[in-house]
């Protein structure tokens, strides 16, 4: 069943939304080598502590931490570590919180430094496909036009896995919520868009082929070919002209370069 927000409910989630935009605001200014995703896990439990807010990750199904840290080969749900993140790594930090009862869950990959220039463009192409998928949430198109943009600009324009077996979905008072939003479809098809329809798209795009493992571990998506993934997620709320996004990157990504300016000179 889908359920439609009110006005007022879209704007509790956008405060849920922008806490994790915020939550990884911190985790941009203090990303560089030698930093460890389990060091980044508890300043991310911290400050959605402070902010009387709940990780909604943490135990969710039993998962053990507040966020999934996915580091080159990994596509997704990466348990955070004691490794030493290096130069070249491309991290993926997936966050979301419960704020006042409303669900936030979102993405963003992060390059360490210097990566091989295939890594920076498939890093490059998965963000703006993020953003193609966006411009198709509006009323009256359905889930598969959201879903063939992302696919057309990673897949079938530059050649890159589109990952099939994980999904994005709606979100609100839960964490997965109907619909399914896969990255991989046929325009015109799926569930009609609704005005007020809070959907968490998330491209999951690999450089090579698109099948993927889990781990031993029971989480951890891998690479079959270890080479690497990238995954961006913003939470969207359907308008009749414009989607709505809710996350915010632009504070994100002033937080990125400004590091990446500051680690720059210390070479
Ligand atoms: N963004 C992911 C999702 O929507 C992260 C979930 S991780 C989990 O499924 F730990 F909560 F499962
Ligand atoms: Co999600």
């Amino acid at each position: 069943m889908i359920h439609y927000k009110t006005e007022s409910e879209v704007a509790l989630m956008k405060e849920a939304a922008l806490l994790v935009s915020k939550t990884l605001t911190e985790v941009a200014k203090v990303l560089k080598p030698g930093i460890t995703t389990l060091q980044i896990d508890k300043l991310c439990f911290e400050f959605v502590k402070d902010q009387k807010a709940i990780p909604s990750f943490l135990n969710y199904r039993g998962y053990p931490f507040t966020i999934c840290a996915s580091v080159n080969d990994v596509v997704v749900h990466g348990f955070p570590n004691n490794t030493s993140l290096k130069e070249g790594d491309i991290v993926s930090i997936d966050m979301g919180v419960i704020l006042n009862g409303w669900h936030g869950d979102h993405a963003y990959t992060f390059i360490l430094g210097e990566a091989s220039p295939a890594e920076i463009e498939l890093v490059k192409v998965t963000k703006e496909s993020l953003y193609k998928g966006i411009e198709k949430a509006i009323v009256n198109n359905r889930i598969g036009d959201i879903a063939h943009a992302i696919q057309e600009h990673t897949e079938i324009k530059h050649g890159y896995g589109v990952v099939r077996e994980l999904v994005g979905h709606g979100l609100g008072r839960s964490l997965h919520e109907d619909p399914q939003m896969p990255n991989y479809g046929k325009r015109g098809s799926g569930p009609k868009l609704k005005e007020n329809l809070v959907l968490a798209i998330e491209p999951m795009i690999n450089l090579g082929t698109r099948e993927v493992y889990t781990d031993k571990d029971g989480w951890t998506v891998k690479t079959r070919d270890g080479k690497a993934s990238v995954h961006f997620e913003h939470d969207v709320c359907v308008k009749r002209n414009k989607a709505l996004i809710l996350s915010d990157y632009s504070i994100i990504e002033a937080a990125e370069k400004a590091n990446n300016e500051l680690n720059s000179t210390y070479y």
